[in-house]
């Protein structure tokens, strides 16, 4: 039985600033986390998991691809006529904060990067796709970062309050839909990405991360209170990882275990931002860890009044888990942890590929909140061959995608109300875990290599057609 969506669905793809503009230095553009992230997996991912890391480019040591990314600063032109031969109705991208404050602390933004994005938001206006910006992706301004420590300062919260308030002043009259923070809960397995620091210790990692989290939540509330004031009938939302925690069994020790990492992984940000009040659970958690959140007088009323309207959230894999992990098992899992699921395959970056998760995702979302969800991230990184003919058959990739949607589907018979969807890398892009072009996600292919070659050239893949009729049938032909 073919699958149903509702009429006015938002089909379209997702991006973000850092990962395709490139253009790091043009614009009055001041650097930020992305641009000091080096290419290729070994190195990034090494990084990422990595504590004390300076934040200074090294060219003699590495590369840094996200500085070009695939040039969409100067051929947004060109991409988002293609976005609308496929008939998108939404594109998701971000906002680049250092082209609007090049360091992040300055009183007057720069006018040549919100002229920028003006250009790009009356672009989409022409073909009639909506656009949907995320504030906050990963592009902390580097000076935020070396001079005030990142999100672990409360500094950045009036930073970032001026921030959005010249966005939304500026673009009130192009952009209705907008998201805080991305993927606000994986910052404490990757607190330089979401929070830009990197932690001095292990022993100093959970209690920084709290502490910046709880930052960006009072953050959030602001800019969802300030975006509903300046933008009548605006729509703002939360952006959550979210990754479905099975029981490796039925051993209730590992049934009670993996609800406990559920708990704190996958509902923490999302309790308060959508309901504005920090977690029962989290109490007890926080004694465990040793973990002191300093609140000023006035949070939690904050925190209270800026509720989200709506949940948008990436989603990739589920998780597997056990309590007691034999050594061979620990790192087996996900990028997220866990332990290898037997029952599911891997993409060759060893995401496990799970559709049926995201119908269990957005079932439990639902009935936990019961606000609107917007499915804002999905998709399959892989490599990707050109063919002499020039033709990209990438049917691993629609059969993904196809996989996913049905499942959506599903989840809108089970009653879930659901927005919209956006696949992850509508056109391919730097990879944000890995640094790698290779690991490409896009229906439009770009000639640009890990080594930098390239001619930044666009072609359509086979699943540009495909999803180009998706959109046109409303999901009815998968
Ligand atoms: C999400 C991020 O985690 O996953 C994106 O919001 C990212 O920025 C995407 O690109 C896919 O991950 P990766 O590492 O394959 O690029």
């Amino acid at each position: 039985m073919a699958v149903k969506f509702p009429e006015g669905f938002l089909w379209g793809g997702a991006t973000a600033a850092n990962q395709l503009e490139g253009a790091y230095q043009e614009g009055g553009k001041g650097l930020n986390l992305a641009d000091v992230l080096p290419g290729g997996k070994e190195n990034r991912l090494k990084l990422l998991a990595s504590t004390g890391f300076d934040f200074e480019i090294d060219k003699s040591k590495y590369t840094y691809p996200n500085h070009e990314g695939i040039d969409f600063y100067h051929r947004y032109k060109e991409d988002i006529a293609l976005f609308a031969e496929m008939g998108f109705k939404t594109f998701r991208l971000s906002i680049a904060w250092s082209r609007i404050f090049p360091n992040g602390d300055e009183l007057e933004p720069n006018e040549e990067g919100l002229a920028f994005y003006d250009r790009v938001f009356d672009e989409l206006a022409k073909y009639n796709i909506e656009p949907l910006v995320t504030i906050a992706h990963y592009e902390t301004p580097l000076h935020l970062i070396k001079e005030y420590g990142g999100w672990r300062n409360r500094k950045l919260v009036e930073f970032f309050e001026r921030y959005v308030t010249v966005l939304f002043n500026r673009y009130k009259d192009k952009v209705k839909y907008w998201l805080t923070f991305n993927e606000i809960n994986g910052a404490t397995h990757m607190p330089i990405l979401g929070l830009g620091f990197s932690p001095e210790s292990e022993e100093t990692r959970l209690q920084d991360s709290f502490q910046g989290l709880h930052h960006q939540f009072v953050a959030s509330a602001k800019a969802v209170q300030l975006g509903h004031e300046i933008i009548p009938g605006s729509q703002i939302g939360c952006m959550l990882i979210y990754a479905p925690v099975y029981s490796f069994d039925s051993n209730p020790e590992n049934v009670l275990y993996a609800q406990e990492e559920a708990r704190i992984f996958n509902n923490f940000c999302g309790d308060i931002q959508v309901r504005g009040e920090y977690p029962s659970f989290s109490e007890r958690y926080f004694r465990e860890n040793n973990i002191n959140i300093e609140m000023e007088n006035g949070d939690l009323q904050l925190i209270k009044g800026g509720t989200v309207d709506f949940i948008s959230f990436s989603y990739y894999m589920s998780r597997t888990d056990k309590k007691n992990k034999t050594p061979e098992e620990i790192g087996q899992g996900n990028l997220i942890g866990g332990v290898k699921n037997p029952f599911l395959d891997a993409s060759d970056w060893g995401w496990e590929i799970d559709p049926v998760g995201l119908r269990i995702a957005l079932n439990e979302l639902y009935g936990r909140y019961q606000v609107p969800l917007f499915v804002v991230e999905n998709g399959l990184g892989a490599y990707d061959k050109v063919e002499e003919d020039g033709s990209i058959n990438d049917d691993y990739r629609i059969e993904y995608l196809r996989e996913h949607i049905r499942a959506m589907g599903e989840a809108v018979d089970d009653g879930v109300e659901l927005m919209g969807y956006t696949s992850w890398g509508c056109i391919d892009l730097v990879s944000a875990s890995s640094g790698e072009m290779s690991k490409r996600y896009g229906f439009i292919y770009v000639d640009k290599q890990d080594d930098g070659t390239g001619s930044f050239e666009r072609s359509r893949k086979k699943s540009f057609y495909w999803y180009k009729n998706v959109i046109a049938t409303n999901g009815e032909e998968l």
